[in-house]
């Protein structure tokens, strides 16, 4: 398995630009289901999980051609098979983002459930209630839900919680449904409104995405369409976090600032410097950073995709950080391999208090998800010496070519080839 070696403490500098967001492109993909014409997508990331997501819709019958990050067309003239099956839906689990358009379009879906993961255990009971509310016969049968319906029907849909591919999943669904779908307590997450938008694109009559009551008037068919995905927010804070706690000036293009306003708020009360405009962001620090609190929250609250990365950037910050996870009961896996750098953090329940000490050491270190092992990179940024991290194959699901781009701004990292 690949590894990266970083050696750390120099200032990073320079100007690198974004890819195209993971959590925008995951559903997109899916909503190519929706219609016999072609979805023509730009700004692709290249990643392991949009990787998994052509190989899936694939095997669903869908015709890809073009190469990352684009124009890449997808049409689905016609369903070679309704099941997403257990061998890929384990390796990713956007997979379930099929279910909504595969019963809205072709009436059936077989969809492995998707089991827990690192992070947490994860349910998809909402997408089910959802379906099911939309007049879809659910059963779990083997490891997989099958769902059925002549044409769903369009209802009023209460979520007991906000969930971002619930949402996605039903508003994909709700397109196609005879009559009027309202879906409550929505999330209003960035990466939905570019969902919304695409599908809008494609013919679909939706209002309110962005807001926690989405409004959504079925059609019987939706058309091609044209849509460039929205830069990744995830990517953009983490390379912010990055340099504000190594130090020096970057400027991020291809970003979009007004989806990142509270972790520059966080940031900036930590004292970097954070300038924006349009598509470019610039952040600079030659200073020790101020501890910060922070509590992670549905958009546009401080996303819990960020909260190991700033958890990296409290580690040598002047005072302790209070970090609270409220979205994931078993994310602070990265916790143990930041002690292991020297970190100096306590958890108890859902919070980790993080007491900044004056450096890091490099050392060997395990990513154990996705986010958590760009925390191990920050940190790998901040420490001296040499940290070696095992098992990036978890960063190589949401980073597009990550070590490239941190060279590209001065850091001393390598890729390790097993
Ligand atoms: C999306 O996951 C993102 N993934 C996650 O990003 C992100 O962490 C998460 O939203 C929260 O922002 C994609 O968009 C592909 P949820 P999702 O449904 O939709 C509970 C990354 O690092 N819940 O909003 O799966 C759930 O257990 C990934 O890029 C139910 O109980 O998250 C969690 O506690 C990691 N039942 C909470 O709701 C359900 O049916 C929010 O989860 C659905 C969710």
């Amino acid at each position: 398995m690949d590894k990266l070696s970083i050696r750390g403490g120099k200032p990073l500098n320079g100007s690198i630009a974004m890819s195209g967001a993971k959590n925008a492109a995951l559903p997109i993909l899916c909503a190519a289901l929706l219609s016999e014409e072609a979805l023509v997508l730009d700004n692709l990331p290249r990643l392991q999980d949009i990787a998994s997501m052509l190989k899936l819709l694939r095997q669903h019958g869908v015709e890809v051609s073009g190469e990352q990050p684009g124009p890449v067309a997808l049409r689905t003239p016609h369903l070679a098979s309704d099941e997403a099956p257990y061998e890929i839906v384990k390796t990713m689990r956007a997979s379930i983002l099929v279910l909504g358009p595969l019963v809205a379009r072709f009436g059936r879906a077989r969809v492995s459930l998707p089991g827990g993961c690192a992070i947490g255990a994860r349910p998809v009971d909402q997408h089910i209630k959802g379906l099911e509310k939309l007049g879809a016969k659910v059963t779990i049968e083997q490891g997989y839900i099958l769902a059925e319906a002549k044409r769903l029907k369009g209802a009023r849909i209460v979520t007991d919680m906000v969930t971002v591919t619930g949402t996605e999943n039903l508003l994909m669904a709700a397109t196609l449904a005879e009559g009027q779908t309202i879906i409550e307590n929505a999330a209003r997450e960035p990466e939905v409104v570019d969902l919304a938008n695409c599908l809008i694109a494609m013919g679909a009559r939706i209002q309110g995405a962005g807001t926690d009551r989405i409004i959504i008037d079925g059609v019987a068919r939706l058309h091609g369409a044209k849509h460039r995905i929205i830069p990744d927010r995830i990517e953009t804070g983490t390379f912010l976090c990055a340099v504000a706690a190594v130090g020096g000036d970057v400027t991020l293009t291809g970003a979009a600032p007004r989806t990142l306003d509270a972790v520059i708020e966080k940031l900036r009360e930590a004292g970097a410097d954070i300038s924006h405009n349009g598509d470019w962001i610039r952040v600079r620090n030659d200073r020790r950073l101020k501890a910060v609190n922070a509590r992670t929250l549905p958009y546009p609250g401080f996303p819990t995709d960020m909260q190991a990365q700033l958890m990296a950037l409290n580690t040598t910050a002047d005072g302790a950080g209070v970090i609270t996870e409220t979205i994931f009961e078993n994310r602070f896996m990265h916790v143990p391999e930041l002690t292991r750098l020297g970190a100096n953090i306590r958890i108890e329940n859902d919070t980790a208090i993080v007491q900044g000490v004056p450096t890091l050491s490099g050392a060997r270190v395990m990513a154990t998800d996705l986010r958590a092992s760009a925390s191990l990179v920050i940190a790998g940024l901040i420490a001296h010496g040499e940290t070696v991290i095992d098992r990036i194959y978890h960063l190589d699901r949401g980073y597009e070519q990550m070590e490239r781009k941190l060279a590209a701004i001065g850091a001393d990292i390598q890729r390790v080839k097993s």
